[in-house]
């Protein structure tokens, strides 16, 4: 038996009415499905399936993770043509942000997990929407926060897309 497995960092409270701000003018361009507003998560590390007793593992390596955050500001839309996604990222990777993935990745590159080949920090906001022209949308104020929410995450394919359940979740240490 085996969980489709990933690491996210989560937005609070304030950046997910922004980001649902901007979900809800890009869809007015480009239809599809918005994404739930408590869904909305910047993936650190995509794990695929993973054997169920592997999972305490990961949720040690979470838990015991001494983390440091930064700002990040999300300031522009973009497009993945393959599953039609329209997402919310930064312009540029912080060098925290780079630090933590690399970080992540050192930790699960030797318990035998892949990273994918580029690291492209996005929020999805839209799955199977049209590719309209993102340019034409007004560009909204920049959504910045420093993220202090760090899950590992189970999800679960269904026919409304996909349910998320957290198995593990790190709080930032305090001195960061
Ligand atoms: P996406 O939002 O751009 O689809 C759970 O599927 C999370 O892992 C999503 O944020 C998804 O990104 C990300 N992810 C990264 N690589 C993936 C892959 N190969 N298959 C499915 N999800 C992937």
């Amino acid at each position: 038996m085996s969980e489709r497995l990933f690491f996210a960092l989560w937005p609070d409270a304030a950046a997910v009415r922004a980001l649902s701000a901007w979900a809800g003018q890009a869809h007015a361009l480009c239809g599809g499905r918005v994404m739930l507003p408590d869904d909305l998560h910047l993936t650190m590390a995509f794990l695929g399936e993973v054997e169920k007793p592997r999972i305490p593992e990961l949720q040690a390596l979470l838990c015991n993770a001494q983390w440091s955050s930064g700002p990040l500001c999300i300031d522009r839309y973009g497009y993945f043509h393959g599953p039609r996604i329209v997402w919310a990222g930064p312009s540029s990777t912080a060098h925290w942000l780079q630090d933590l993935h690399l970080w992540l990745w050192r930790q699960l590159e030797p318990a035998g997990f892949r990273p994918d080949d580029d690291f492209r920090p996005h929020l999805s906001l839209l799955r199977r929407a049209q590719i309209r022209n993102l340019a034409d949308l007004p560009r909204p104020a920049p959504v910045c926060w420093v993220p202090d929410d760090f899950r590992l995450i189970a999800s679960r394919p269904g026919s409304n897309g996909s349910s998320y359940r957290t198995l593990a979740r790190a709080p930032r240490p305090a001195n960061s």
